[in-house]
């Protein structure tokens, strides 16, 4: 078994059953074979429509794609983890939604976008599987788009649109296709994320920075168990809020608001929060970039608990098992790390950053203290932080023999 580069492990049993399963169904092995992971966010949360900054990192857990071109013009798809399901439609910057959505309009609202950027892209087999986990708020739907964007560009032999620009279709995707009114920053951690990094974005430009993770900590992500998808939830009144308060005070983007400014612009109590959640969460993102590179995790958990009191009580995004959760791990760190809700909201995960030597001790505290509202355990992910989308030829990473 032969891997083309350290940094991209398609020998991992993900890649291989993606090649294998392409193998069966077309008669033929993929010629492209991409991966692109999902995110979990240190802090910064529902700062990235408001034009602000946000910290995350790309983790260890892909989805791939094993693509490979036709001449008709179609695209047919398979997702093997979703019961082996298929979908067939034809390639366009217009295509139908799918009746239900799903995967299968995650697929094909991408697709359209590119198909925008690249007109002469043609049809292709796609066989599609990972392992970031689902509804957890990980991103693995921003996932699937980067995997399918770098495996169609490269098809369709296209190196000039960079990571920035593949973010911003696939962003494009949910907003205009999924109907999910997200900002960038899922997109472009997967995008561009560094093995080892942590991303400093900002949400403006643009413009990333990879910050260092301290050495000995370790990454733990628990998930709550707590589904909730971002389309139906209150995610876009959240966005709304957001702009009214933005508006309020006078401002295109709360990036721009000072809290005294919000103070002074006579806000009804709810929408004076929100805007609150996001001004302060902004001035913690860039305190916390600098916790992280002097290397200071005591005022990094600081942070983070702050964070997520004010997820919790301004920005109301929280939900009562997640905060448990946060507790449980907050508790065990105490000053020596920190504990957040990460992503969306209303459901999904927690993460916290601690001692190597204190994980044994917080997986306990889970399993002892945590059970869902339908009475399930925590799912704990131990992550690092791992490189952003990529695709290769795939013949240089098959399996020989
Ligand atoms: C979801 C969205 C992101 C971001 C987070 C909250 O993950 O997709 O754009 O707004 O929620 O920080």
């Amino acid at each position: 078994m032969t891997t083309s580069s350290i940094d991209f492990p398609s020998s991992a049993p993900t890649a291989l059953a993606v090649q294998r399963a392409y193998l069966e169904r077309h008669g033929v092995a993929p010629t492209v074979l991409a991966r692109a992971p999902g995110r979990v966010n240190l802090i910064g949360e529902h700062t990235d429509y408001n034009d602000g900054f946000v910290l995350p990192l790309a983790i260890d857990r892909d989805t791939w794609v094993a693509a490979g071109p036709r001449d008709d013009g179609q695209v047919d798809a398979l997702a093997l983890d979703e019961q082996q399901a298929e979908d067939r439609f034809a390639l366009s910057a217009t295509p139908p939604h799918f009746p239900g959505g799903g995967w299968r309009d995650h697929v094909r609202g991408t697709l359209a976008q590119l198909v925008e950027e690249l007109p002469s892209l043609s049809g292709m087999n796609l066989v599609i599987a990972g392992d970031v986990p689902m509804g957890a708020g990980l991103s693995s739907s921003a996932s699937l788009a980067l995997a399918l964007l770098r495996a169609a560009q490269r098809l369709g032999g296209d190196a000039t649109l960079d990571g920035k620009r593949l973010a911003r279709l696939a962003q494009q995707a949910e907003n205009r296709f999924v109907g999910c009114q997200c900002g960038i920053m899922d997109q472009l951690a997967s995008a561009e994320g560094r093995a080892g990094h942590a991303l400093l974005i900002d949400c403006r430009s643009l413009d990333t920075e990879p910050v260092p993770l301290p050495a000995g900590t370790a990454l733990l992500i628990a998930h709550s168990r707590v589904r909730r998808g971002l389309v139906d939830s209150a995610y876009n009144e959240r966005r709304r809020q957001c702009e009214a308060a933005a508006a309020g005070a006078g401002a295109k983007a709360l990036r721009d608001v000072t809290l005294a400014q919000l103070e002074a612009a006579g806000l009804d109590d709810k929408t004076f929060r929100r805007g609150r959640h996001i001004v302060t969460e902004n001035e913690r993102v860039i305190a916390a970039t600098r916790a992280l590179r002097e290397g200071d995790v005591r005022r990094l958990g600081e942070l983070m608990k702050a964070s997520h009191a004010s997820m919790r009580d301004d920005f109301e995004i929280t939900v009562p098992a997640v905060d448990q959760l946060a507790a449980l791990l907050q508790d065990v760190i105490g000053e020596a790390g920190g504990a957040r809700m990460t992503g969306g909201g209303f459901g999904g995960c927690v993460v916290a950053l601690l001692p190597q030597a204190l994980v044994p001790a917080a997986v306990k505290a889970l399993e002892d203290g945590y059970r869902s509202p339908e009475g399930e355990p925590a799912l704990v992910y131990l992550c690092e932080a791992g490189p952003g989308a990529r695709a290769e030829a795939a013949a240089a990473a098959t399996v020989a023999g």
